[in-house]
Protein backbone atom coordinates (compact mmCIF):
# COMPACT_ATOMS: atom_id res chain seq x y z
CA UNK A 1 0.00 0.00 0.00
CA UNK A 2 1.39 3.88 -1.22
CA UNK A 3 2.41 5.37 1.98
CA UNK A 4 -0.54 7.98 2.97
CA UNK A 5 -0.54 11.53 4.07
CA UNK A 6 -1.27 11.90 7.69
CA UNK A 7 -2.66 15.03 6.93
CA UNK A 8 -4.88 13.52 4.30
CA UNK A 9 -5.60 10.36 5.53
CA UNK A 10 -6.16 10.73 9.73
CA UNK A 11 -9.65 10.13 10.04
CA UNK A 12 -11.29 9.19 13.34
CA UNK A 13 -10.87 5.61 14.74
CA UNK A 14 -13.23 5.04 17.76
CA UNK A 15 -12.44 0.95 17.82
CA UNK A 16 -9.40 -0.78 18.49
CA UNK A 17 -7.69 -3.97 17.61
CA UNK A 18 -6.02 -5.39 21.16
CA UNK A 19 -2.49 -4.40 20.13
CA UNK A 20 -1.34 -2.85 23.36
CA UNK A 21 0.05 0.97 22.78
CA UNK A 22 3.57 0.81 25.00
CA UNK A 23 4.45 3.95 27.27
CA UNK A 24 7.35 4.08 24.92
CA UNK A 25 5.14 4.89 22.25
CA UNK A 26 2.76 7.05 24.53
CA UNK A 27 6.04 8.90 25.00
CA UNK A 28 7.14 9.47 21.57
CA UNK A 29 3.77 10.46 20.06
CA UNK A 30 3.98 13.28 22.70
CA UNK A 31 7.47 13.91 22.20
CA UNK A 32 6.27 15.29 18.88
CA UNK A 33 3.73 16.70 19.65
CA UNK A 34 5.41 19.27 22.27
CA UNK A 35 6.04 20.92 18.90
CA UNK A 36 2.94 22.28 18.42
CA UNK A 37 2.43 26.10 18.02
CA UNK A 38 1.24 27.65 21.12
CA UNK A 39 0.27 31.40 22.25
CA UNK A 40 3.53 33.18 23.13
CA UNK A 41 5.19 29.58 23.25
CA UNK A 42 3.57 29.24 26.61
CA UNK A 43 2.87 25.46 25.60
CA UNK A 44 -0.14 25.40 28.29
CA UNK A 45 -0.37 21.49 27.92
CA UNK A 46 -0.90 18.98 30.54
CA UNK A 47 -1.59 15.06 29.94
CA UNK A 48 -3.03 12.74 32.22
CA UNK A 49 -2.21 8.85 31.08
CA UNK A 50 -5.34 7.01 32.03
CA UNK A 51 -3.95 3.88 32.83
CA UNK A 52 -6.06 2.87 35.87
CA UNK A 53 -9.93 1.09 34.82
CA UNK A 54 -11.35 2.98 37.52
CA UNK A 55 -10.13 6.38 36.55
CA UNK A 56 -11.16 5.67 33.30
CA UNK A 57 -14.62 4.25 34.37
CA UNK A 58 -15.17 7.42 36.01
CA UNK A 59 -14.16 10.50 33.86
CA UNK A 60 -16.24 8.58 31.08
CA UNK A 61 -18.94 7.44 32.78
CA UNK A 62 -19.26 11.15 33.93
CA UNK A 63 -19.39 11.87 29.99
CA UNK A 64 -22.58 9.75 29.71
CA UNK A 65 -25.14 12.31 29.99
CA UNK A 66 -23.53 14.71 27.92
CA UNK A 67 -23.04 11.85 24.90
CA UNK A 68 -27.35 10.91 25.87
CA UNK A 69 -28.10 15.03 25.17
CA UNK A 70 -25.78 14.72 22.09
CA UNK A 71 -27.28 11.89 20.19
CA UNK A 72 -30.72 13.32 21.59
CA UNK A 73 -30.10 16.54 19.54
CA UNK A 74 -28.50 14.79 16.32
CA UNK A 75 -31.95 13.08 16.24
CA UNK A 76 -33.66 16.27 16.51
CA UNK A 77 -31.94 17.89 13.27
CA UNK A 78 -29.71 20.26 15.41
CA UNK A 79 -26.20 21.51 15.81
CA UNK A 80 -25.53 19.89 19.44
CA UNK A 81 -24.37 22.57 22.34
CA UNK A 82 -24.93 25.35 19.38
CA UNK A 83 -24.34 29.17 20.99
CA UNK A 84 -27.07 29.75 18.38
CA UNK A 85 -29.61 27.51 19.38
CA UNK A 86 -29.32 26.25 22.95
CA UNK A 87 -32.62 24.55 23.05
CA UNK A 88 -32.63 21.45 24.81
CA UNK A 89 -33.25 18.32 23.36
CA UNK A 90 -36.96 17.39 22.74
CA UNK A 91 -36.88 14.08 24.50
CA UNK A 92 -33.08 12.11 25.95
CA UNK A 93 -33.21 8.36 26.22
CA UNK A 94 -30.35 7.38 28.41
CA UNK A 95 -27.67 4.77 28.22
CA UNK A 96 -27.01 5.42 24.51
CA UNK A 97 -24.18 3.43 22.78
CA UNK A 98 -20.72 5.06 22.36
CA UNK A 99 -18.17 2.30 21.65
CA UNK A 100 -15.18 4.63 23.48
CA UNK A 101 -17.37 4.87 26.62
CA UNK A 102 -19.13 1.68 26.65
CA UNK A 103 -15.49 -0.26 26.54
CA UNK A 104 -13.26 2.21 27.48
CA UNK A 105 -11.20 -0.15 29.50
CA UNK A 106 -10.13 -2.25 26.23
CA UNK A 107 -9.03 1.30 24.79
CA UNK A 108 -4.96 1.09 24.13
CA UNK A 109 -4.72 4.48 25.24
CA UNK A 110 -6.87 7.45 26.67
CA UNK A 111 -5.37 10.73 27.68
CA UNK A 112 -6.40 13.59 29.44
CA UNK A 113 -5.42 16.94 27.76
CA UNK A 114 -5.50 20.03 29.97
CA UNK A 115 -4.29 23.59 29.64
CA UNK A 116 -3.02 25.95 32.31
CA UNK A 117 -5.45 28.86 31.58
CA UNK A 118 -3.18 31.11 33.47
CA UNK A 119 -0.84 30.79 30.37
CA UNK A 120 -3.80 31.22 27.39
CA UNK A 121 -3.95 35.10 26.34
CA UNK A 122 -7.93 34.62 25.66
CA UNK A 123 -8.55 37.33 23.03
CA UNK A 124 -11.99 37.33 22.18
CA UNK A 125 -13.31 36.15 25.74
CA UNK A 126 -14.49 39.31 26.48
CA UNK A 127 -16.05 39.79 22.82
CA UNK A 128 -19.73 38.91 23.74
CA UNK A 129 -19.46 36.18 20.97
CA UNK A 130 -18.35 32.09 21.32
CA UNK A 131 -14.43 32.89 22.20
CA UNK A 132 -12.92 30.89 19.98
CA UNK A 133 -8.83 32.07 20.03
CA UNK A 134 -7.73 30.48 23.59
CA UNK A 135 -8.52 26.97 22.40
CA UNK A 136 -5.88 27.48 19.60
CA UNK A 137 -3.12 27.34 22.34
CA UNK A 138 -4.28 23.97 23.17
CA UNK A 139 -5.70 22.24 20.19
CA UNK A 140 -2.94 22.29 17.67
CA UNK A 141 -0.91 19.92 20.14
CA UNK A 142 -3.94 17.78 20.62
CA UNK A 143 -4.29 17.13 16.83
CA UNK A 144 -0.86 16.53 16.52
CA UNK A 145 -1.18 13.84 19.11
CA UNK A 146 -3.27 12.77 16.59
CA UNK A 147 -1.02 13.17 13.49
CA UNK A 148 1.75 11.62 15.07
CA UNK A 149 0.00 8.72 16.01
CA UNK A 150 -1.04 8.19 12.27
CA UNK A 151 2.26 8.50 11.25
CA UNK A 152 2.98 5.00 13.65
CA UNK A 153 0.20 3.30 12.37
CA UNK A 154 -1.94 4.27 15.42
CA UNK A 155 -5.04 6.16 15.03
CA UNK A 156 -7.89 7.33 17.26
CA UNK A 157 -10.05 10.66 18.03
CA UNK A 158 -10.11 13.87 20.16
CA UNK A 159 -13.22 14.45 21.90
CA UNK A 160 -14.24 17.29 23.91
CA UNK A 161 -17.34 15.84 26.24
CA UNK A 162 -15.66 15.78 29.33
CA UNK A 163 -15.29 19.96 29.10
CA UNK A 164 -19.10 19.97 30.12
CA UNK A 165 -18.40 17.85 33.54
CA UNK A 166 -15.13 19.28 34.44
CA UNK A 167 -16.61 19.89 38.20
CA UNK A 168 -16.80 16.28 38.94
CA UNK A 169 -13.72 14.67 37.17
CA UNK A 170 -11.66 17.21 38.48
CA UNK A 171 -10.53 15.91 41.60
CA UNK A 172 -10.23 12.18 40.16
CA UNK A 173 -8.22 13.64 37.64
CA UNK A 174 -6.04 15.78 40.17
CA UNK A 175 -6.72 19.12 37.79
CA UNK A 176 -4.71 21.65 39.37
CA UNK A 177 -5.89 24.70 39.84
CA UNK A 178 -6.50 27.14 36.97
CA UNK A 179 -6.43 24.17 34.86
CA UNK A 180 -9.13 23.53 32.20
CA UNK A 181 -10.28 20.22 30.98
CA UNK A 182 -9.34 20.57 26.57
CA UNK A 183 -10.27 16.75 25.76
CA UNK A 184 -9.95 13.05 25.82
CA UNK A 185 -7.97 11.40 23.61
CA UNK A 186 -8.27 8.15 22.61
CA UNK A 187 -5.41 6.06 20.97
CA UNK A 188 -4.58 2.48 19.52
CA UNK A 189 -4.62 0.26 16.13
CA UNK A 190 -7.48 1.15 14.37
CA UNK A 191 -9.97 -1.73 14.41
CA UNK A 192 -10.54 -0.90 10.32
CA UNK A 193 -8.47 1.91 8.86
CA UNK A 194 -10.34 4.60 6.85
CA UNK A 195 -7.72 6.24 4.34
CA UNK A 196 -10.61 8.34 2.11
CA UNK A 197 -11.53 10.80 4.50
CA UNK A 198 -14.96 13.15 3.66
CA UNK A 199 -14.41 16.58 3.77
CA UNK A 200 -15.56 19.74 1.28
CA UNK A 201 -13.12 21.01 -1.31
CA UNK A 202 -11.23 23.89 -0.78
CA UNK A 203 -13.52 26.40 -3.27
CA UNK A 204 -16.54 25.63 -1.05
CA UNK A 205 -14.99 27.68 1.92
CA UNK A 206 -12.57 29.96 0.23
CA UNK A 207 -13.16 33.21 -1.27
CA UNK A 208 -11.25 36.26 -2.28
CA UNK A 209 -10.74 39.73 -0.92
CA UNK A 210 -14.19 38.87 1.42
CA UNK A 211 -15.93 36.03 2.75
CA UNK A 212 -18.61 36.90 0.42
CA UNK A 213 -16.17 37.33 -2.07
CA UNK A 214 -15.49 35.03 -5.31
CA UNK A 215 -14.49 31.76 -4.55
CA UNK A 216 -11.38 30.78 -4.76
CA UNK A 217 -10.45 27.91 -7.40
CA UNK A 218 -8.42 26.79 -9.87
C1 LIG B 1 -13.52 19.32 18.58
C2 LIG B 1 -13.84 17.90 18.22
C3 LIG B 1 -14.67 17.15 19.03
C4 LIG B 1 -14.97 15.84 18.72
N1 LIG B 1 -15.73 15.10 19.57
C5 LIG B 1 -15.95 13.81 19.31
C6 LIG B 1 -16.64 13.01 20.25
O1 LIG B 1 -17.01 13.46 21.33
N2 LIG B 1 -16.87 11.72 19.97
C7 LIG B 1 -16.43 11.17 18.79
O2 LIG B 1 -16.64 9.97 18.58
N3 LIG B 1 -15.78 11.91 17.86
C8 LIG B 1 -15.51 13.21 18.12
N4 LIG B 1 -14.80 13.96 17.23
C9 LIG B 1 -14.35 13.37 15.97
C10 LIG B 1 -15.19 13.88 14.80
O3 LIG B 1 -16.45 13.28 14.85
C11 LIG B 1 -14.45 13.55 13.51
O4 LIG B 1 -13.24 14.28 13.48
C12 LIG B 1 -15.26 13.92 12.29
O5 LIG B 1 -16.52 13.30 12.29
C13 LIG B 1 -14.54 13.54 11.01
O6 LIG B 1 -14.41 12.15 10.99
P1 LIG B 1 -13.40 11.45 9.97
O7 LIG B 1 -12.05 12.07 10.20
O8 LIG B 1 -13.40 10.00 10.31
O9 LIG B 1 -13.88 11.75 8.60
C14 LIG B 1 -14.47 15.27 17.53
C15 LIG B 1 -13.62 16.02 16.71
C16 LIG B 1 -13.29 17.30 17.06
C17 LIG B 1 -12.32 18.08 16.18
Amino acid sequence: MPELDPLRSTGAAREFTSRPVSDAEVHAILDDARFAPSGGNRQPWRVAVLQEAAVRRGVVDATRPVWDDYVAITSDGRVPFSVVDGAPPAEVESGQPNPLIDRVEQVPVVLAIAADIRAIAAMDADSGRLPLAAGASIYPFCWSILLSASRRGLGGVLTTFVTRVQGSVDEMLGLPEHHSLAALIFLGEPAQRVTRLSRRPVGDFTAIDRFNGPALNI
